[in-house]
């Protein structure tokens, strides 16, 4: 019988292997990032989760936007993905921990502000793990779900049509993060790029 273990242990051997190398094969994103953290909203001072911050690249310009004041943290599953992060110097800027968005090492309310690039289609237990991201954030937190690549774009890179049960589809995503305690405030499911903004209630 299959259960979350076993897809968070398939989520890692998929991104192990890739960690090395992730950077270079979407060099052109930074301005996407960028535009996304921006409406995001991250002030200076805050205190700032990249939840499957990956190889890091989002935290240049989330530390960018706390300034030194600020409080930058970036958890990942993948051993790999953080050692990446570490080689170009991301734990200089930002915490990076080994951490399941299912289940994260981090208080109540900690985070005024949180960033998901990239993870809500890899979550075993969307729900659940939008719910634990809620935890974590501060009340009227404000949290951006994105991808640098529209779902149309990002399901045929992966050699596939979109599929009609997408967890990132209208309204799905966005009842999904109400039953986990946020209220959206945008969706805007464009062909380059997918960006959700929520609020915590
Ligand atoms: C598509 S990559 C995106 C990485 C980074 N955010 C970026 O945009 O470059 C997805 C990342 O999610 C991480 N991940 C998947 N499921 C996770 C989970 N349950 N908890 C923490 N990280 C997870 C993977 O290890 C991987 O690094």
């Amino acid at each position: 019988m299959s259960g979350p273990d076993d897809g968070a242990r398939d989520t890692r051997a998929f991104f192990a292997v890739r960690a090395a190398g992730w950077e270079e094969r979407f060099p052109d994103d930074g301005p996407r990032f960028a535009r996304a953290v921006a409406e995001l909203g991250v002030h200076p001072g805050d205190t700032v989760l990249d939840a499957a911050c990956g190889t890091g690249r989002a935290l240049p310009v989330l530390r960018a936007a706390t300034g030194p004041a600020g409080t930058v943290v970036g958890v990942d599953l993948t051993a790999e993905m953080l050692t990446e992060a570490t080689g170009r110097g991301r734990a200089e800027i930002a915490g990076l921990v080994r951490g399941d968005v299912h289940a994260l090492p981090f208080a109540t309310g900690a985070f005024d502000a949180v960033l998901a690039a990239g993870l809500v289609s890899h979550l075993a237990e969307p729900e659940a793990g939008l719910r634990e991201l809620g935890r974590v954030a501060a009340h009227g937190a404000r949290l951006a779900l994105f991808s640098p690549v529209g779902r149309v774009a990002l399901a045929r890179r992966h050699g596939h049509e979109l599929r009609p049960d997408d967890v990132r589809g209208q309204p799905r995503i966005s009842a999904l993060l109400s039953r986990a305690g946020w209220t959206t405030t945008l969706v805007d499911d464009a062909e380059d790029r997918w960006l959700v903004l929520a609020v915590r209630q």
